[in-house]
């Protein structure tokens, strides 16, 4: 079918984000965007596209974020038009090198060719990679995540195609030698930090607690002599962070417990306090209000998190604490990308997976709870599942 006007090309040029009403719109354009490439490619565009042009703009990304060309490039002159002997003086690159890579860079819309012969001019994504949560979210991915994918096949094919369940023996392993908790805390403290900051970089499209949940209702019968909000395993403390912007006055105390290695990269107000702490032994913090947990149990098998809601649960006060898990309630038949990339990327990480409605609601029972409701914010993926022990 021709496209009305014929030229479909500069129809195509002409669709931007403002071209979609809502922001639900535009993620449905972006999956219709995908479907549309192999619609026009043939097929060796398509499987020369996946493993010969992604890989080479990848690394090269990879290689400009080593040598800080982006922040450099704005520095320089905002990131507007710049040869690659120009860029070369700020970095230990070769110019011929660099004019290499900027040239593939061009041809794939990360950065793009200027009128100038031979000149270059920055994208906003190529800009975006010098904010510290999107750069810290491209090098733990590309380091850590590009690598284990590469080794999945062969970590499958000699486990001989068997769904993986066992923490200890993942693709991680198979790859990296060891477990991704033990790279960060033991081999590679700093990357404790990136992971940190790459949590913070998906905060635009995980959803909140405070917006997406009636966090008031639970709040009026907080008792306020007893803690009000934990947030378990909460990294930096960015979701309390946005619950105290929320509630400025809380009725009651807000705690962020996560590792040590990781806490030490909080900034947080004064009224929140961290608390180092672990996922394996019992809870410290009795009969608060709220304990709140997002995107940590999609991190572990069922039995772990059986361990872990077995923990939380001995500081519950019956009848009173609630449990709010934020995470993706998969929908098992026609997930999102979303859901399914994340799914293969757990199993790969640590042979943990995202979880159905079902999933989800026999995990909590085996760990001794009871799910009160599940709502999912509008067009969104991310639900929060309240549940109380039984
Ligand atoms: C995927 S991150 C989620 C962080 C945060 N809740 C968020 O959504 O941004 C998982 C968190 O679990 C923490 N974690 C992993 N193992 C832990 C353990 N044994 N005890 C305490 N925290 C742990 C990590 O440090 C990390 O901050």
């Amino acid at each position: 079918m021709t496209a009305a006007g014929g030229d479909v090309a500069a129809q195509l040029k002409a669709i931007d984000k403002s071209s979609c009403p809502s922001d639900a719109e535009r993620k449905r354009a972006v999956e219709e965007a995908r479907a549309l490439l192999l619609r026009l490619e043939t097929p060796v565009d398509t499987a020369l596209r996946l493993v010969w042009e992604y890989p080479t703009i990848v690394s090269g990304i990879r290689t400009m974020t080593q040598l800080d060309l982006f922040r450099k490039w704005s520095a320089l002159n905002g990131g507007v038009s710049a040869s690659a002997e120009e860029l070369a003086k700020s970095t230990s690159c070769d110019p011929v090198l660099l004019l290499r890579i900027l040239r593939n860079l061009a041809t794939s819309n990360i950065i793009s060719f200027d009128d100038k012969p031979g000149f270059f001019k920055m994208t906003p994504f190529s800009s975006s990679l010098t904010t510290p949560e999107i750069e810290a979210t491209f090098g733990m991915l590309c380091d850590f995540h590009m690598a284990i994918f590469l080794g999945v096949p062969d970590f499958l094919k000699q486990k001989g195609y068997v769904n993986p369940v066992n923490k200890t023996d993942t693709a991680f392993r198979h790859v990296h030698g060891t477990d991704i908790m033990d790279l960060i805390t033991q081999k590679h403290p700093e990357f404790a930090a990136n992971m940190a900051l790459s949590m913070k970089a998906i905060l635009p499209f995980r959803g909140s607690l405070t917006e997406d949940f009636p966090v008031d209702e639970i709040i009026a019968q907080a008792d306020p002599t007893g803690p009000l909000f934990v947030d378990v395993a909460g990294a930096i403390g960015h979701d309390t962070a946005a619950f105290f912007a929320k509630y400025p006055q809380p009725k009651g105390r807000l705690i962020v417990q996560d590792m040590a290695e990781v806490l030490a990269g909080a900034k947080l107000d004064p009224a929140i306090e961290t608390m180092t702490f672990d996922l394996f032994a019992p809870q410290p913090v009795q009969g608060a209000a709220m304990y709140y947990m997002h995107n940590v149990l999609h991190d572990w098998t069922d039995s772990d998190v059986v361990k872990i809601l077995t923990n939380l649960k001995s500081a519950m006060r019956k009848g009173y604490s609630r449990l709010l898990v934020h995470e993706l309630v998969v929908d098992s038949y026609r997930p999102n990308s979303l859901a399914s990339v994340s799914d293969v990327s757990m199993m790969a990480i640590a042979n943990s997976k995202e979880r159905t409605d079902k999933d989800w609601r026999a995990v909590l029972a085996d760990g001794g709870f009871e799910v009160v409701r599940i709502v999912t914010a509008p067009g969104g993926s991310f639900s929060i599942i309240e549940a109380i022990p039984t």
